[in-house]
């Protein structure tokens, strides 16, 4: 196995590839789930796998399989893969890198003659990110069955739209059950993603082996005062939605910064003003809140107090308050012998790691659910991410696909 040889060049081919598959002018990247440069992406993605010898499956929320058979077909699998869909105006690197890395360890391993024992599976999940339906990580949490079918019936996009009719529309008509996995499908899961922190850089180290994923939560909160024209009534009148929204926004900085816990954020990220005209008092503002720590105790803390800020806040001015909590994730933990697969992968191909924790959440959150994980990180520039200049260099992403391709072929060989 001395001779795994990435193609460094081909990964940016294909990373400038898919980041032209864009809603938004480069080097900003829009990729919104099941819109059309979103769908470009996954028939690419789909073509690079047939492409690879993968067989390509996908379920009927969109997640998309492409399987390395093994020598024992019936052996549960190693899998690896992650995400291509991106936020608004964000870069090209976060989650591209774990799906097109994942690929190139699989071409690297098929050139270098090995042979898994067990099937290696790339993953590419549907909708990391929450953009479109309020929730982040929705393919693998219907993978896990944290996500069941009746709750994907009731989700709703940003427009309105039944996530049933949207993923119909594009041809995923298969029946929702089917899409959990049991524990025990899969022997392992590994992902390769950029750290968008700024330890692995601040350390001088190539590679990161992530010990534990921070637990997030997500929460709306919805305003509802009274409208009207901003020349005429009066102040004395006001119940203004999004003078409410305000003081809420900086209460939730306030109880961010108030915790002790090192991990802990808060983020006040989406702010929707309704009508939204200047001449005109905001009747109805909806917020949403991301708030997070690898402490669950602290982050639980964290959402009681931003509820009970909204509630105060809103009694105070005399606003209705909505509020609804998305998400509250636990955290997850690397397993010991995924990471000791890391370790000597990283090991053989001679690069400096460190473990950590990682702050942002990942696919891999909800894969832990059903199988032993880890991630592998490699190092963000600035540590800058969901952002345009969000930059990765191709020698540590060519050295990440390495420590990945090593990690899978001691996990696939087992
Ligand atoms: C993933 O994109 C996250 O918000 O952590
Ligand atoms: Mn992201
Ligand atoms: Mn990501």
């Amino acid at each position: 196995m001395a001779d795994v040889q990435i193609d460094s060049a081909r990964i940016q081919s294909e990373l400038v590839t898919l980041a032209s598959f864009s809603g938004a002018p480069a080097p900003a990247v829009t990729r919104v789930l099941f819109t059309p440069v979103e769908l470009s992406a996954r028939a690419y993605i789909k073509q690079l796998m047939a492409d690879a010898g993968l067989s390509v499956r996908e379920d009927a929320v969109g997640n998309v399989f492409g399987r390395w058979e093994g020598e024992h077909p019936t052996l549960p699998a190693v899998a690896t893969g992650s995400h291509v869909d991106a936020i608004p105006y964000s870069g090209r690197y976060d989650g591209t890198v774990g799906v097109i890395g994942a690929l190139e360890a699989v071409r690297a391993l098929t050139h270098a003659g090995f042979r898994p024992q067990r099937p290696v599976d790339v993953l590419m999940f549907t909708a990391e990110e929450p953009t479109r339906f309020g929730i982040g990580c929705l393919g693998s949490r219907a993978l896990a069955g944290r996500l069941t079918p009746d709750a994907l019936l009731a989700l709703k996009d940003t427009h309105g739209a039944p996530f049933d009719d949207v993923r119909r529309h594009e041809g995923y008509t298969g029946d929702l059950s089917t899409v959990r996995l049991a524990p025990g499908h899969y022997h392992s899961f590994v992902e390769l993603h950029i750290e968008q922190g700024p330890r692995l850089e601040a350390a001088g180290v190539q590679i990161g082996i992530v010990t534990a994923i921070a637990a997030p939560a997500t929460l709306r909160v919805v305003l509802h005062g009274s409208g009207g024209h901003a020349g005429t009534v009066l102040m004395p009148e006001r119940r203004d939605a999004l003078a409410a929204a305000a003081e809420l926004i900086l209460a939730v900085e306030r109880i961010g910064r108030a915790s002790e816990s090192p991990d802990a954020v808060a983020t006040v990220g989406l702010c929707h003003v309704y009508p939204g005209a200047v001449n005109s008092i905001a009747s109805r503002v909806t917020l949403e809140v991301d708030i997070r720590d690898i402490d669950l105790a602290s982050r639980d803390r964290m959402v009681a107090e931003v509820q009970a800020a909204a509630q105060q806040i809103a009694a105070a001015r005399q606003v209705e308050v909505e509020r609804t909590v998305l998400n509250a994730d636990r955290p997850c933990y690397g397993d010991a012998g995924v990471i000791a697969a890391i370790r000597d992968a990283a090991e053989t191909v001679g690069c400096a790691y460190i473990e950590l924790v990682s702050r942002a959440y990942h696919d891999t959150l909800f894969m832990a659910e059903i199988c032993p994980v880890s991630m592998i990180f490699v190092p963000s520039r600035r540590g800058y991410s969901h952002r345009p200049d969000e930059y990765t260099s191709p020698e540590d992403i060519a050295r990440g696909a390495e420590v990945l391709a090593r990690t899978l072929a001691r996990l696939a060989a087992s």
